[in-house]
């Protein structure tokens, strides 16, 4: 991935230092124009501007806490992977060191860095993404989603949520498909067209989310919990694991004992919203 940012910035035009742990890794980016810096405390130096991303943040915290590293008045923007809690961590760590910082998420893979489909992430002070943001454009499409450092790998680990779920929803069906002769490729044009509709529905249910107030206007959750049974029965009767439907079933099984049956979808929000039952 850092070659693949590097490599945008490089294209873009921008004068463009880098470094890595591997410094062989690097030579294509040296062959395109870059200066390979001998140390990270030369490559922060080198510009006002320094962009990271390796494996982990602990990663980053031991690169950048190395000896002569300076990142008094640097802005620091951090596109390595992590969770809100490492990010809000890290942007107090960097803070003490006297960096301006900006926790950023990549939502994309590295062919398509440095192109509009690269949707990348980017939370900390207003001020400081603005002073950088044209720059940062030639990494892909930036948003800048709030003060709250911990924002952009919470919709990272969100955006998780989703791909995962979309994912699993397709392998069960065609888990339950394969039993009767239909492949997986016949099903997938299928398994999208019914995904994609599925997410027309979210504006108006994350409105029903926001307002508190969930009627049934297309369906009630008591109604949604008997084709959940029809789901788990056809599993097992084909043969195929139940689990995840059962997960889905119990979930709203519980929302329905607290009285919500009659109530559309959404309001699982709810069960969503608290720990693990125990
Ligand atoms: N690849 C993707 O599709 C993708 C998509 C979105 C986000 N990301 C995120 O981007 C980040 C990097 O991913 P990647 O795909 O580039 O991984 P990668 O190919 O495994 O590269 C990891 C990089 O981190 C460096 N590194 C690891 N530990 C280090 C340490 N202690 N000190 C100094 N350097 C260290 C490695 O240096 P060496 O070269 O010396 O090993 C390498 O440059 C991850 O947080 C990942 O989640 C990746």
């Amino acid at each position: 991935m850092g070659r693949s940012l590097a490599a945008a910035f490089l294209k873009a035009g921008h004068p463009t230092t880098v470094w890595n742990r591997s410094p062989a890794k690097a030579a294509p980016l040296v062959a395109a124009g870059a200066h390979l810096a001998p140390s990270v405390a030369a490559a922060v130096a080198a510009s006002p501007l320094t962009v990271v991303c390796v494996t982990d943040y602990e990663a980053v915290r031991e690169l950048l806490g190395g000896d002569g590293v300076v990142l008094d008045g640097t802005t620091l923007v951090n596109l390595t992977s992590g969770d809100s809690a490492e990010a809000r961590e890290t942007a107090r760590w960097a803070g003490r060191r006297g960096a301006r910082y900006l926790d950023g998420a990549v939502m994309a893979v590295p062919p398509v860095i440095g192109t509009a489909e690269a949707v990348i992430l980017h939370s900390g002070p207003e001020a400081d993404f603005a002073a950088h943001r044209t720059t940062l454009e030639a990494l892909g499409t930036v948003t800048h989603l709030g003060a709250d450092h911990g924002l952009a790998s919470l919709y990272d680990v969100a955006g998780l949520a989703m791909m995962w779920s979309v994912l699993n929803a397709w392998l069960q069906g065609t888990a339950m498909l394969r039993t009767a002769g239909v492949d997986a490729v016949t099903y997938a044009p299928f398994a999208r067209q019914i995904a994609a509709g599925v997410a027309e529905w979210l504006p108006g249910y994350a409105e029903q989310i926001d307002s508190g107030s969930y009627p049934a206007e297309v369906s009630a959750l008591e109604t949604d919990a008997r084709a959940m049974t029809h789901l788990i029965e056809e599993s097992e009767a084909l043969g195929v694991n139940a689990e995840l439907p059962r997960l889905f079933k119990a979930m709203a099984d519980r929302a329905i004992a607290a009285g919500h049956g009659k109530e559309q979808y959404p309001v699982l929000i709810e069960e969503f919203s608290r720990p693990d039952p125990a």
